[in-house]
């Protein structure tokens, strides 16, 4: 599969591919965009821009994921807090260490690539389950 880091893999669920697109597409307007300069002058906004986007998608799927009772929310579940302990974590750094605009960015770069094989992994696993759960299909 060929994409750059911001593509965001096709999962096979229009909602949630779609909540993938505009996160990644966020992250692409920080590090590239107009809201690199908001980096610069306020790195803790900027992050938080993000983060709520990464944090409102979570929270989401993990909606989805008890509505039809997946079986491997638990671990899903734990990708997800890891990831989201990441952001903290920058925040964090960015507030104790005064974490330079050229770190924020490449903690961004790094996220968005665990969130692409996030979405390759665990997102793909779950999106199968929800289309099987929708189109009524029992397992025996
Ligand atoms: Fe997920
Ligand atoms: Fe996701």
């Amino acid at each position: 599969m060929t994409q750059d880091r911001f593509g965001a893999p096709r999962s096979g669920v229009a909602r949630i591919d779609a909540e993938h697109e505009q996160m990644l597409a966020k992250a692409r307007e920080i590090l590239e965009g107009p809201r690199i300069s908001d980096v610069a002058q306020d790195p803790v906004a900027a992050l938080r821009y993000f983060q709520r986007h990464v944090l409102l998608h979570f929270d989401n799927e993990e909606k989805e994921m008890a509505a039809v009772s997946f079986p491997a929310a638990s671990r899903h579940r734990e990708e997800h807090r890891r990831i989201a302990d990441f952001v903290a974590s920058l925040s964090v750094e960015i507030v104790t260490k005064g974490l330079e605009p050229d770190a924020l960015s490449e903690g961004i770069d790094r996220l968005c690539v665990w969130l692409v094989a996030h979405i390759q992994g665990a997102d793909r696993e779950l999106c199968g389950f929800l289309r099987l759960s929708r189109s009524g299909y029992r397992q025996p």
